[in-house]
């Protein structure tokens, strides 16, 4: 992860606390994880965050969705950590076909994902007898819709790691958590390293149960939320006393 080759179009190299390298998108003005520890960073909100370890024994297949596949992190730290002979899909949305063809070529030589191929013009997807890579290239609000029309599916954990809501706010509106929510299995778990009060309304008024995450780096707090449980009532109270509002899709005049 940490041995790259060359940098997508559009991105510079980032090393974080831990060793492990991340990207700084230009376009977004933002890099792709904590400057704390990109790969600490995922172990802790993503592979425990959204329980994994113990959902890979419950569930054939596991299905994992992931919110901005970057520089496939996720997906990697997952592989690192899922026991093996165990089955798992992993669905992941990335907009910037550029990072999706750099990945590819990066990782023409790892085990895996030298079986990455485009299956149509926007799905890049590797597979063998246990995983199934999924990659959605497009804006995730309308390439997550049309997949699911012919791809019916439920997903069990979900990371959702878009950049910050200031500079990616179509990925943190009621309407999107209610997407996620109505493809979730019951058991699902959401996990983000946001811990925005605006958010967390977002995902309450969108029928989840927002609980309290992990603290990683500088931030006191992160978000998981479920929809076996209700919203934490610290976390209704803090609601309450906050000016913030939930996200919403613009509405079009
Ligand atoms: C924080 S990075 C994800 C990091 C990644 N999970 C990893 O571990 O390497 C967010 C990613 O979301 C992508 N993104 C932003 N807006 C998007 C959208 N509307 N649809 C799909 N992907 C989007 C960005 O291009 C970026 O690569």
């Amino acid at each position: 992860m940490t041995n790259l080759n060359s940098l997508p179009p559009g991105h510079s190299l980032v090393e974080t606390a831990d060793g492990s390298f991340t990207l700084f998108s230009e376009f977004f003005q933002e890099a792709c994880h904590s400057t704390n520890g990109a790969y600490d960073e995922t172990v802790l909100h993503y592979v425990e965050g959204t329980k994994i370890l113990d959902k890979i024994h419950l569930y054939d297949p596991l299905v994992i969705l992931e919110v901005g596949f970057g520089l496939g992190i996720g997906f990697l730290t997952t592989l690192k950590k899922l026991p093996l002979q165990r089955k798992w899909h992993f669905i992941s949305m990335e907009l910037d076909k550029a990072l999706l063809e750099w990945f590819k070529n990066e990782y023409q030589n790892h085990e895996f994902l030298k079986e990455l191929e485009w299956i149509d013009e926007h799905t890049l997807q590797a597979r063998n007898e246990w995983i199934t890579l999924t990659i959605l290239q497009g804006d995730a609000r309308n390439r997550l819709p049309q997949y699911l029309m012919n791809n019916p599916i439920k997903w069990h954990s979900i990371y959702q790691d878009a950049f910050s809501p200031k500079k990616n706010p179509t990925l943190w509106t009621k309407e999107w958590f209610e997407l996620l929510k109505n493809y979730s299995h019951p058991d699902v778990t959401l996990s983000t390293y946001s811990a925005s009060t605006a958010i967390r309304k977002s995902l309450h008024e969108s029928g989840w149960g927002v609980q309290k995450g992990e603290k990683f780096g500088p931030k006191r707090t992160s978000t998981r939320a479920v929809l076996q449980k209700e919203t934490d009532p610290d976390i209704l109270l803090q609601m309450e006393r906050s000016p913030a509002l939930s996200l919403r899709d613009a509405k079009e005049i």
